[in-house]
């Protein structure tokens, strides 16, 4: 289904026929919106959000490529989150998934301007789709179109929406190493159990596990990360000072969601000529007494 979203900018919505839901702008190739079947919205997105370039949307799940962060000259995570993406007709070779037409196939081409900044030209698919029970999945498949090789860096953005971010916790990043962007990208070993929230916190964990939960105490909802290709998280929550220096982003809306963003940071993707890479992540969200004792 095609409509339009905030300021008329074109959306695809996505409906399985159990009832959960997705959106997703062409602006961006963002994930605006996912929804589980008692139509509850599970993804955070700020109610200051600007809809407009050169913006990127403050939510949802941005595309941070062809460069993570500042960590290299491009603009803050590279500019694929605030392109215009198209209706990709000819998705090539990614097999349907056959128990759900809820999909849609999104493509992203470097224009004449984005070469002049990145010169590599490139073919980034991108796939969202809705499980039959209501999981969201994301594949990205970036194609060298070059003549010669170039590398990038990699993530999901992926805002979740939480209850209240002093109640939640993050299984599957303990005893890791990470880089935290707060202490000068200096190299850190996580101690001790699942991870809690009492301040900002800004960390790129490496080599980390395909499968990360997020335990919502207070929802009793555990979102389940499984993540391919992707070897890296980042785990962002601004607390309150970035959250009031943020103009797209409401003052006390830190509390309600929390950034774990798969991602391929570390050690950049090197494409030859010719190569692709495949990139997913794919998101659930189960009542937690079914993940009782995991
Ligand atoms: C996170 C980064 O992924 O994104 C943070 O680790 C950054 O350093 C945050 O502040 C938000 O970035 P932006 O450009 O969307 O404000």
């Amino acid at each position: 289904e095609h409509c339009k979203g905030v300021n008329g900018l074109p959306k695809v919505v996505l409906r399985e026929s159990r009832g959960s839901s997705a959106e997703v702008y062409l602006y961006g190739g963002q994930v605006t919106s996912w929804k589980n079947d008692h139509g509850e919205e599970l993804l955070f997105v700020s109610s200051k959000a600007i809809f407009k370039l050169p913006k990127a949307i403050r939510g949802g799940i941005p595309i941070c490529f062809p460069q993570f962060s500042n960590l290299g000259s491009l603009e803050q995570h590279g500019f694929a989150r605030n392109r215009v993406w198209n209706i990709d007709n000819d998705p090539a070779s990614l097999p349907t998934n056959s128990t759900s037409k809820a999909y849609v196939d999104l493509i992203l081409k470097p224009s004449d301007e984005d070469l002049k900044i990145w010169p590599h030209s490139f073919e980034f698919r991108l796939r969202v789709a809705l499980g039959p029970g209501g999981d969201l999945m994301l594949t990205s498949r970036i194609r060298n179109t070059d003549a010669k090789p170039f590398s990038f860096t990699f993530a999901y953005h992926t805002y979740f929406s939480v209850s209240d971010i002093s109640e939640v916790r993050v299984e599957g990043l303990e005893t890791l190493d990470y880089l935290d962007n707060l202490q000068n990208k200096g190299r850190f070993t996580e101690q001790g159990d699942a991870i809690t929230f009492e301040s900002e916190v800004d960390k790129i964990y490496l080599s980390t596990p395909t499968k990360i939960a997020i335990l919502d105490h207070e929802k009793k909802r555990t979102f389940v990360i499984r993540k391919d290709g992707l070897p890296d998280a980042v785990v962002w929550n601004p607390w309150d000072k970035k959250a009031k220096a943020m103009a797209d982003f409401g003052d006390d809306e830190y509390k309600h969601m929390l950034c774990v963003e798969p991602a391929s940071i570390e050690k950049p993707i090197t494409l030859k000529p010719g190569e692709e890479w495949k990139g997913r992540q794919e998101l659930s969200a189960v009542p937690s007494s079914y993940c009782s004792g995991q």
